[in-house]
C-alpha cells in the first residue's frame, strides 16, 4: 500500500477487495509504517471495519481527498466502471469524485470489453414512490428488477432502494448516464465514468497496472 502515504486523507472503498486495502492501511498504522492517515468511508460497513483496524474516520467534507481506493464490478478498457453490486454506489461516487487519485483494485474477472457485459447496472432510487420511478426506468432500460434482501426490497445506507438493470449491447454509456440522472426518483447510478486514474488487476500470473 505504498500509494498511501503518511498524512493523507484516504477514501476507503467498500466490498471484499477494498476490505484488504482497509486492513493493510490499518496494519501499517499499527506498525508505525504510516502515521496521521485519516479515512473517509464509503459505507457503514467500511466505516466499522476502518475503526476496528485503527483508522480514524472522518465524514466527507468539501476538502479533496488525497487518494481513494476501491473495488469494482466491471472495468471497461478505458477504466469506466460499474460499481454498486455491494449497494454502496452513492457514497462511493460522492467520495471518489473528490479524490485527487482514484485507484481501482480488482481481480481479472472484472475486466470486460463493454460495460454491462457481465453485470447488471445498480441504480439507486428514492424509496418514496419507487414503483413509479421503476416504471420511468423501464422506459429506458426495460430489463431489470428491484433488488431484494430476503422478502423485502434492499435498503441502502442512505435509506434508498436499488434497481438492477441490464444494459443492452451497443448502448451509448455516457448518454445513458445523462438520461438516468435526469429521471425523477433516480438518486445515482453505478456508472463511474472518467473517474479512475488506474486499476491494479490481479490474475494468476501477477498484478497488471492499467491506465485509461
Ligand atoms: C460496493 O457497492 C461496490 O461498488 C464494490 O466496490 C464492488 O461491488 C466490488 O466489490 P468486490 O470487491 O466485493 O467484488
Amino acid at each position: 500500500m505504498a500509494l498511501v502515504q503518511s498524512g493523507m486523507r484516504v477514501g476507503l472503498g467498500t466490498g471484499s477487495t477494498a476490505k484488504y486495502a482497509i486492513e493493510e492501511i490499518g496494519r501499517q498504522l499499527q506498525s508505525g509504517e504510516l502515521r496521521d492517515v485519516v479515512g473517509v468511508a464509503t459505507s457503514e460497513a467500511s466505516d466499522a471495519l476502518a475503526r476496528q483496524v485503527g483508522i480514524p474516520v472522518e465524514a466527507l467534507d468539501p476538502r479533496p481527498l488525497d487518494i481513494a481506493i476501491d473495488g469494482a464490478d466491471e472495468i471497461a478498457p478505458n477504466l469506466d466502471l460499474i460499481k454498486g453490486l455491494g449497494g454502496a454506489l452513492l457514497r462511493e461516487k460522492l467520495t471518489e469524485v473528490q479524490a485527487r487519485r482514484f485507484l481501482v483494485i480488482a481481480d481479472h474477472t472484472k475486466l470486460v470489453t463493454r460495460l454491462g457485459e457481465k453485470s447488471a447496472l445498480p441504480i439507486e432510487i428514492a424509496r418514496f414512490g419507487f414503483l413509479s420511478t421503476i416504471e420511468r426506468l423501464r422506459e429506458v432500460l426495460p430489463a431489470g428488477r428491484l433488488r431484494h434482501s430476503g422478502a423485502q426490497p434492499y435498503v441502502t445506507d442512505n435509506g434508498n432502494h436499488i434497481f438492477d438493470a441490464q444494459i443492452p449491447e451497443g448502448q451509448d454509456i455516457a448518454a445513458l448516464e445523462r438520461t438516468l440522472k435526469g429521471l425523477l426518483g433516480v438518486v445515482d447510478t453505478g456508472l463511474f465514468l472518467g473517474m479512475a486514474e488506474r486499476a491494479f488487476v490481479a490474475a494468476p500470473d501477477g498484478v497488471t497496472e492499467l491506465t485509461p
